[in-house]
């Protein structure tokens, strides 16, 4: 039986080793996109992109990935991509995303609020940040799906950007290792609180 939320939290483990030839299927990734996208977000800005790879560039993902077990046993990833050009105050996509934060309202105090909050020399990492909720998202849903999944934060960025063909002004931020695993949980160490 999948686990329901509370087990997922109990039973998701960073998986190290996937098995091999066990594709994760498209509905599959569709559930874990659809994941990602209904997390929440400073300011609603969702400053993220998601790019699934299940072949094409897997070779030099894995690279970028240092070829780390995880990465180059996975069946398929997600790369979460920081939207970090995209949140200049004066883009056409904050106007668009704080039109729709709105609702019906006047977007003009958040897009003030904002435009005293944004700060070029820190907005990347800002950006990084917000995507690791749509991560935690993606990886809470993969428990549920009964898939295995890895988050990799140790690429080389440059690299796994070419692997891409990344824009200017986006930045990765995480990649998700995916597939079934190969292993049973490992014992889970965490501090006591
Ligand atoms: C932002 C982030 C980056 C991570 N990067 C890597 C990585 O590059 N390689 C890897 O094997 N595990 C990576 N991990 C997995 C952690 O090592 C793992 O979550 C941690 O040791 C706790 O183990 P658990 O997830 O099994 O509970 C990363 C986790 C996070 C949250």
């Amino acid at each position: 039986m999948q686990p329901a939320l509370p087990d997922a939290i109990q039973q998701r483990y960073a998986c190290r080793k996937f098995v091999a030839d066990q594709p994760v299927s498209l509905g599959e990734l569709a559930l874990l996109l659809e994941a990602g996208r209904l997390a929440p977000s400073a300011f609603g800005l969702e400053p993220w992109r998601f790019i699934t790879v299940t072949d094409g560039a897997r070779a030099a993902i894995v690279h970028a990935c240092h070829d780390q077990p995880a990465a180059a046993t996975a069946a398929a990833f997600i790369v979460i991509v920081a939207l970090v050009a995209a949140l200049d105050p004066d883009s056409v996509y904050v106007r668009k995303q704080f039109k729709a934060e709105a609702r019906d309202g006047d977007p003009a105090p958040i897009h003030d609020a904002y435009r005293a909050f944004h700060r070029a020399d820190s907005i990347t990492e800002w950006a990084k940040g917000q995507c690791n909720f749509a991560a935690a998202h993606m990886l809470l849903q993969a428990t549920h799906l009964e898939l295995g999944s890895c988050p990799i934060g140790g690429f080389d960025a440059a690299a796994l950007s070419a692997a891409l063909r990344l824009p200017a002004g986006e930045s990765p931020a995480l990649v998700i290792a995916l597939g079934r695993c190969a292993h049973a949980a490992p014992q889970r160490l965490r501090k006591p609180d």
